[in-house]
């Protein structure tokens, strides 16, 4: 028997998963694939002993095969279909060559026949066409498990430019199916004037192409399962076609077909994704020798964009027809020995989405120099060997791709590769976020931060429903100038197609809502930051004027449901102290950007209740969070740093080190997107840098507000460091630099004669202050009965203490801060400075 297996096989970008088909019988000859139906059912012939011709489908899923029907004479089959029963087969054959009907005088036979057989068991055979034109035969798919029926539909495509549908109904009797109806079958006109045709299988969809004057008319009939069909879209391309020859896409393979006649007439293909994208894509000659040129309609967004690929080098053997195969996310344009171009779909609009692989990132082993087809997404057929391979992006291959890529453009679009077409896949997030904090300033001409975050996060949220795609942003660029060697673009704006659908779930309706986002939108929906960076400055400088309002209360308010947010899904251990104290800055900055979000969707997403619009702002900047934390833990894992990161009488080590000035930069991608660090961050990267940095550089990072002093950090510095005088000195640069507020509260846990001085000279600042403040206008009265010791120090603590007594107490917090404390640490400092001893 006939065997067929499958054998994975790795290759450069491309991993092709392959099912060769291959004969072990004894006289043997070789098994064509002529058509793959829904089912993944894969028909294929060959030819036995005495030269019969066998039909045999071969199932994917169950790896078994069924001999279908044979035919006593050598025949040359065109085209192929079982119904999904499998009881009715429609074969459509060549009778004779041309030379065999002219010398055996078969003047009165048609060249081509077309016959419907019953084949359950083989039964009856009915005639449908006995013409000389060429015709493909299709039967039509319900949806999958549907329950048997009795009524087959069969498409029947012609030579003569036209397309009809076959009614068939079969009745079950005694053990046989047979065809109910003897007299014609009905039928009914699908297309007419066609000059290509393409069938697309798993959504049952026929495109076709009606030529009119100069330009084309692209259209769509989609077939539903229990109805008849709907023509679905129209749309006006810019292509001139005047081939004579009707071209037909998936409808069958033809093995025998002149390769010549195939690679002259045009090369056009549609292909859909799931996100409702549509692209027509299409190869165009070029009068230049080493030149490609093909060009892609992207239907779904509006534009048409023509690469022109010059080649490095051709050898005149080689192919100079570009393949087109689908990969859901990508379309690919490859030409074997040259490129593989693998063009993003959901985001067309900047090149550097897309990869345009050369040399050997290009080569696909199975696939040198063959003329390929895709017949289903990620599915590619060779056409002379009538082997099938299934086709996909290797995350590996990637992975290495990207960690030898040598242009900017390169790594970005393996970047959104790796980000958006795998999703969310543990392993790979975390080889990237290593090769990140490997890799931070090889690139130039982006922040592979930024775009790991905003592109992990529109993966995270961006889901099927709620046209949330088109208003969360998808990288942190906004336009990009650089170039891809060898490649040219031009952009064209294209006019929409016209659908007319009525209740349609799926692919149409999320095509329908591309269209509209293009046609009503803005050019800018993605949410921006720059409204919410406004905020936030304001709002922090008024910080110091305490005034909690609604408003304000309102935003931290949604800054703790964010948190809390994250505690019920976060169980996995977190990186301490991350999360775990307050921090105000981002905390309002977390609260604003859930307020300005909110009301981003609210204004765009109406018909999605209120509720769930809180949901969906939630989850985005808690899984904002949740991924700065994600780095860091990764980073924290690579460069094996432990907690004793706040044990400030070591040196950091070369990995803190790194660690620190990846914190650095991550805090630098924070600041460029306005985007919030999950509270504690700083208090680690001012910890890591207390560590890692000498004395100066700390403080100029300090001073430039790269590192933030925070209350923990500081307390736990003037805390745990013993008097030294390098850690004297350390402590009194912390304490001169502190805010005032975060000043009172930390200085009393640094028990030093020169911090003593600092706070009562800060003691009796803010008094006199208060006293200006108030207006005092008595004078201030003489204390004569205190002994003159020291008089200037004395009239100060007298003056201070008469303010003391007017219930003035600055320093409400630190019962020990008075004019006394104030007295003694004067005295003490004065002593000091004379070199006696206090007592
Ligand atoms: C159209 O026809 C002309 C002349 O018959 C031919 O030179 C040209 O290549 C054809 N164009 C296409 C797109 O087939
Ligand atoms: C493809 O390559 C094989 C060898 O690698 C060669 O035998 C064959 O002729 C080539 N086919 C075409 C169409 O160039
Ligand atoms: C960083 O890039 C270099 C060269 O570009 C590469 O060799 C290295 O493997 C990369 N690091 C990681 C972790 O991928
Ligand atoms: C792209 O669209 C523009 C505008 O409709 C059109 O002029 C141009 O010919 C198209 N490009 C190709 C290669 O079809």
């Amino acid at each position: 028997m006939h065997k067929l297996y499958s054998e994975p096989a790795q290759m450069k970008i491309l991993c092709l998963f392959i099912l060769i088909i291959s004969d072990t019988s004894e006289n043997s000859s070789a098994l064509y694939v002529v058509n793959v139906e829904r089912n993944g059912k894969i028909i294929y012939t060959w030819k036995g002993n005495q030269r019969n011709t066998h039909i045999g489908s071969y199932d994917l899923q169950t790896k078994q095969n069924e001999h279908l029907y044979m035919f006593e004479r050598d025949l040359r089959i065109i085209s192929c279909s079982v119904n999904n029963e499998r009881t009715l087969l429609a074969v459509s054959f060549r009778q004779y060559t041309e030379e065999a009907r002219v010398s055996r005088l078969l003047q009165s036979v048609s060249k081509y026949l077309t016959l419907l057989i019953e084949i359950q068991p083989v039964n009856n055979v009915r005639v449908l066409k006995a013409v000389d034109s060429c015709v493909r035969v299709q039967f039509l798919y319900p949806v999958e498990d549907r329950k048997p029926s009795t009524e087959s539909r069969l498409l029947l495509v012609s030579e003569d430019k036209y397309i009809e549908q076959f009614d068939i109904r079969v009745v079950a009797e005694e053990h046989k199916v047979v065809i109910q109806n003897s007299g014609q079958l009905p039928r009914a006109r699908v297309a007419d004037d066609l000059i290509w045709a393409q069938w697309d299988m798993m959504e049952q969809r026929l495109f076709y192409i009606v030529p009119k004057e100069s330009r084309s008319t692209l259209k769509c009939v989609q077939f539903y399962p229990d109805e008849n069909f709907n023509s679905i879209l129209e749309s006006h391309l810019d292509i001139s076609v005047n081939d004579t020859q009707l071209k037909l896409v998936n409808f069958g393979y033809d093995y025998c077909q002149d390769q010549d006649v195939a690679s002259k007439s045009l090369n056009l293909q549609v292909f859909t994704s799931k996100a409702g994208g549509l692209c027509v894509c299409y190869s165009l000659a070029s009068d230049i020798p080493d030149e490609i040129m093909y060009s892609i309609y992207f239907l779904h967004k509006g534009y048409n964009k023509t690469f022109t690929v010059s080649l490095e080098r051709t050898e005149s053997h080689q192919l100079k027809e570009v393949a087109f195969m689908n990969l859901d996310y990508y379309v690919a344009a490859y030409l074997p020995g040259q490129f593989l171009h693998l063009l993003n779909i959901q985001h067309p609009d900047l090149p550097c989405y897309s990869l345009f692989l050369t040399g050997e990132d290009a080569r696909i082993d199975m696939l040198q120099n063959c003329s390929i087809q895709s017949p289903l997404m990620s599915t590619v057929l060779d056409c002379h060997l009538g082997s099938m391979y299934a086709v996909s992006i290797s995350d590996s291959a990637l992975l290495q791709f990207l960690q030898n890529s040598k242009r900017d453009s390169e790594r970005l679009a393996a970047l959104h590769c790796a980000l958006l077409y795998f999703r969310h896949t543990e392993d790979l997030e975390m080889q990237i976020i290593w090769w990140i904090s490997d890799n931070l300033s090889t690139c130039h001409s982006f922040d592979p931060i930024q775009e790991f975050i905003i592109a992990s996060l529109y993966c995270r949220m961006c889901p099927e429903t709620h046209d949330l795609d088109k208003l969360l942003p998808y990288t942190s660029l906004l336009d990009w100038i650089g170039i891809i060697p060898g490649v040219t673009c031009a952009t064209d704006i294209i006019s929409l197609p016209v659908l007319e659908f009525q209740n349609s779930k799926g692919f149409w309706e999320k095509l329908n809502s591309n269209l509209e986002s293009v046609k009503y939108a803005e050019p800018h929906l993605h949410y921006h930051s720059n409204v919410l960076r406004r905020e936030w400055r304001k709002l922090s400088e008024e910080r110091e004027e305490r005034t909690t309002t609604v408003y304000l209360r309102n935003i931290f308010e949604n800054a703790k449901k964010v948190l809390s947010h994250l505690d019920t899904w976060d169980s996995e251990e977190r990186l301490v102290p991350l999360f775990q104290e307050e921090d105000y800055e981002q905390q309002l900055l977390m609260g604003l950007m859930v307020a300005q979000l909110k009301d981003h969707l609210m204004r765009h997403l109406q018909y999605v209740g209120k509720k769930k619009i809180d949901q969906i702002v939630l989850d985005y900047v808690a899984n904002l969070l949740n991924l700065v934390h994600r780095i860091l833990k990764e980073v924290w894992r690579r460069y094996q740093l432990h907690s004793c990161i706040f044990c400030f009488d070591e040196r950091g080590s070369v990995g803190e080190f790194v660690v620190f000035h990846i914190m650095s930069r991550i805090l630098e991608a924070a600041n460029g997107m306005c985007m919030p660090l999950p509270p504690g961050f700083h208090t680690l990267h001012l910890g890591l840098g207390v560590r890692c940095l000498p004395l100066h550089t700390l403080l100029h990072y300090i001073d430039h507000g790269v590192l933030h002093l925070t209350e923990t950090c500081v307390r736990k510095l003037l805390k745990d460091l013993d008097n030294t005088e390098k850690n004297e000195k350390l402590k009194f640069s912390i304490v001169m630099r502190l805010p005032e507020a975060l000043g009172q509260k930390v200085r009393q846990f640094w028990n030093h004669p020169t911090n003593a001085n600092f706070i009562a000279r800060k003691y009796v600042e803010l008094l006199l202050e208060k006293l200006g403040n108030r207006q005092c206008s008595r004078p201030v009265p003489e204390r004569l009965s205190v002994p003159v010791e020291f008089l200037p120090l004395n009239y100060l603590s007298n003056m201070l203490a008469d303010i003391e007594n007017q219930d003035v107490h600055p320093c409400e917090k630190q019962d020990h801060v008075n004019v006394r404390f104030v007295e003694e640490t004067a005295l003490k400092h004065t002593m000091n400075l004379l070199g006696l001893k206090y007592s």
